[in-house]
C-alpha cells in the first residue's frame, strides 16, 4: 500500500535527482563560444574573487573559477550561469601544492583555446600565526601567494601571448616586508604578517621582471593593493574590523583589466604609488626570479 507520505518522498526524491543530473549535464558543458573572451581568476569562490568573477562575466567573459572548496566554486559558476552573461567553470586546486598547480595548469591549456585574462589572487592571510608548510616543504603563505602564482603564471603565458592583448593582475598588497635571501622559508622570527608581507612584496617584485620580459607583446602585467580591510572572510578570520567592500577592491582591479594603464606598474587601489624600495632592487629580483625557478622545477 502506497500512502500519501511515501508517493510525496517518492517525488520529491524523483525532483532531486533530475535536478542533480540537469546540473551535471549543464557543468559538464559550460564551454565558451567562439570568440568569447576568457578569464581565469584563482581564488574566486569567496571575497575580492569572487565579485571580480561576477563582474567579468557581466562583461561577457567565460570565467574559470578556482578555489579549493567545490561547494563554494559551484555556487559561483551557477550564479554567473543564472545570470544569463558570460559563463563560468569550476577547477578545483591547492595552490599549497606544486603538483596542483601543474595539474591545473595543463587542465587550462588543455581545455581552452585562449586566455585574455589571468588574475592571481588565491590568498592566505596573516592569520593562522603560526608557521605552515605546504606540501612542497615550503612556506606556505610564500608558496600559496606567490609561488605557485610563479608556476601557474609560466603554464599559461603561451595562451595569454598568442591571444595578447591579454592581461595579468597580480593582487598584492599594501603590506609589504623586505625578503631575507638567507630565509627566505622564514624559519627563525616567524610570524603570520611577515609571511603575508614577504610574499606580497614577492608578487610586485615579480611583476616588475615579469613586464620587462613582456615588453612588446601586449601582454600587460601589473600588482596592486586593491582597498585595506574589505570585508572578507581573510578579514574577519584575522579578527580586524571591516572597512572597505570587495566593490572597491574589484574597482582597482577592473581598472587593471579594462583600461590603459601600462605595464610593470605596482597600484594602490586605482593609483600608481611605488612600492618597498626591494621591488626596485635588480639584485633582489634577480635573486627571487632563480629560486623560483629552482623550487617550482622551471628551470
Ligand atoms: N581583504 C583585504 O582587505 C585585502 C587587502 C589587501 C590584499 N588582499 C588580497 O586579496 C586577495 C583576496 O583576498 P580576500 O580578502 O578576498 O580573501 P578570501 O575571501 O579569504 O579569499 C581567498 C581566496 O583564496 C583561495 N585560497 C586560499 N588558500 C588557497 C589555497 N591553498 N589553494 C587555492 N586557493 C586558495 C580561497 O579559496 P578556497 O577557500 O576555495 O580554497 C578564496 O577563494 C588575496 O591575495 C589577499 O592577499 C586582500
Amino acid at each position: 500500500m502506497f500512502t500519501s507520505a511515501t508517493v510525496k518522498r517518492s517525488f520529491c526524491i524523483a525532483i532531486i535527482l533530475i535536478s542533480s543530473f540537469i546540473s551535471a549535464i549543464a557543468s559538464a558543458q559550460m564551454t565558451p563560444n567562439p570568440g568569447q573572451k576568457i578569464a581565469l581568476i584563482t581564488g574566486s569562490t569567496s571575497g575580492l574573487g569572487r565579485e571580480v568573477a561576477f563582474r567579468l562575466s557581466a562583461m561577457d567573459y567565460f570565467v574559470i573559477v578556482h578555489g579549493r572548496n567545490q561547494e563554494r566554486g559551484l555556487e559561483v559558476v551557477a550564479q554567473i550561469e543564472d545570470s544569463g552573461l558570460g559563463g563560468a567553470r569550476f577547477y578545483a586546486a591547492d595552490l599549497g601544492s606544486l603538483q596542483q598547480v601543474r595539474k591545473l595548469g595543463e587542465d587550462i591549456v588543455n581545455d581552452f583555446d585562449r586566455l585574455d585574462v589571468l588574475v592571481n589572487n588565491a590568498g592566505i592571510g596573516s592569520s593562522p600565526a603560526r608557521r605552515l608548510v605546504s606540501e612542497d616543504g615550503h612556506e606556505l603563505r610564500f608558496q600559496v601567494n606567490y609561488l605557485s602564482h610563479f608556476l601557474l603564471t609560466h603554464q599559461l603565458l603561451p595562451l595569454l601571448q598568442d591571444n595578447a592583448p591579454s592581461r595579468i593582475v597580480n593582487v598584492s598588497s599594501g603590506a609589504q616586508q623586505e625578503i631575507d635571501f638567507d630565509d627566505v622559508m622564514l624559519e627563525n622570527g616567524f610570524s603570520g604578517g611577515r609571511a603575508y608581507a614577504q610574499s606580497k612584496l614577492a608578487q610586485i617584485l615579480f611583476t616588475i621582471d615579469l613586464a620587462e620580459d613582456l615588453e612588446g607583446t601586449e601582454v600587460l602585467v601589473n600588482a596592486l593593493h586593491p582597498a585595506t580591510y574589505m570585508d572578507t572572510a581573510m578579514v574577519r578570520n584575522a579578527g580586524a574590523t571591516p572597512r572597505a567592500t570587495v566593490g572597491e577592491g574589484a574597482d582597482g582591479v577592473m581598472q587593471l583589466i579594462t583600461e590603459d594603464i601600462g605595464s610593470g606598474n605596482y597600484f594602490v587601489r586605482q593609483r600608481s604609488v611605488r612600492a618597498n624600495r626591494q621591488a626596485y632592487d635588480e639584485d633582489a629580483r634577480a635573486r627571487l626570479w632563480q629560486l623560483s625557478e629552482q623550487l617550482t622545477g622551471l628551470e
